[in-house]
């Protein structure tokens, strides 16, 4: 039998480890510029006063790090953070004993908290303007009100479109944080800093070309540079260089533009069965076989961020680009 390497407690997880890639604080924090600057104020603000930070929305594509950057924010304020997420919070009562944990100035992180049941949601309402919940506990006769004083503390939603948020909900956020994607030197600095955290060697012109592939997104380029740091281990190279990253990305069948299959199939289809469009989101939905949400959160965004769709009034249309992406004749209709 082949002998382990490690002992069982020195196995880690991928996800410990990309717990560690991920910073600590805003200073460890690559790119995002304006809300650093803005929330960096207003933590300095909150901490000489001594009160909870005011409740901060964070929205955009998934991926960006909306999560690391409220735990960063926690750890800058030095309070606890609890992190849970609109879809696991079902009964008034989970969220109750969430908000019955926490100490004054803690951070309440809810992830995708446009995915919380609407009773719920109008609990959060008073809890965060007022510090308190009123709720009915008992069925029939035996129901009555309770009113549950709360410690000042924060909210940090995150969600993938602030459009999707109720506007009573929306409108409780002090701090609104949009988050964009990484610009290709933003990611080639996360890029480095992830292989000196991993303990990985990595050329300049190795991380240019993994930052290149990562759809302007921290999760992706560290999801990639794992896989290509396999790649590079079992080929035995010391360091990272740009052929094994694009000989590992093309077994991905990742494409220089960072898109994989069903970004493909989603343009092909759009061309080849639409002409281009303009098509609407069912439709591709049906015709590449996956949910509506998923193409409008995760693949549409960047498609059109990079330029290869346009959205318009009854529509999605493939650009010119999408057609030279993909090698195809335009005809331009
Ligand atoms: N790892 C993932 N996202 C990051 C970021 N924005 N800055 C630094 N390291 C990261």
């Amino acid at each position: 039998m082949e002998k382990r390497l490690v002992s069982g407690e020195e196995w880690q997880s991928e996800d410990e480890s990309e717990l560690s890639l991920r910073p600590k604080t805003l200073s460890q924090y690559i790119g995002q510029a304006k809300i650093k600057q803005e929330i960096s104020v207003y933590i300095q603000a909150a901490k000489q006063r001594q009160e909870a930070l005011d409740h901060v929305l964070l929205y955009g594509p998934p991926g960006l790090g909306k999560t690391t950057l409220a735990a960063v924010i926690a750890n800058e304020m030095q309070v606890n953070f609890k992190a849970t997420s609109g879809p696991a919070i079902e009964r008034p009562g989970d969220l109750v004993a969430l908000l019955n944990d926490l100490e004054p100035g803690d951070i309440l992180f809810i992830d995708e908290i446009h995915r919380l049941p609407k009773n719920i949601e109008e609990i959060l309402y008073s809890a965060m303007e007022d510090f308190c919940i009123d709720i009915i506990v008992g069925q029939d006769s035996t129901a009555h009100p309770v009113h549950f004083p709360l410690p000042p503390f924060t909210l940090i939603g995150a969600t993938t479109r602030a459009g999707m948020l109720s506007a009573p909900l929306r409108d409780r956020f002090g701090i609104l944080g949009h988050m964009n994607y990484y610009t290709q030197d933003e990611l080639i600095q996360i890029v480095k800093r992830s292989a000196n955290v991993l303990g990985t060697l990595i050329k300049d012109e190795g991380a240019l070309e993994v930052a290149r592939r990562s759809r302007g997104t921290p999760r992706v380029a560290n999801r990639l540079l794992k896989r290509v740091r396999d790649f590079a281990q079992v080929a035995q190279k010391e360091e990272i260089d740009q052929k094994i990253v694009a000989y590992a990305l093309e077994l991905l069948r990742i494409d220089q533009e960072g898109l994989d299959d069903t970004d493909r199939k989603l343009l092909q289809t759009m061309i080849m069965l639409y002409n281009g469009g303009p098509v609407g989101l069912t439709t591709l939905a049906a015709n590449i076989g996956e949910e509506n949400d998923t193409i409008a959160d995760m693949i549409e965004p960047y498609l059109m961020q990079i330029g290869l769709i346009k959205r318009t009034a009854r529509g999605r249309m493939a650009t010119k680009k999408a057609y030279e992406h993909l090698g195809l004749p335009y005809k331009n209709n």
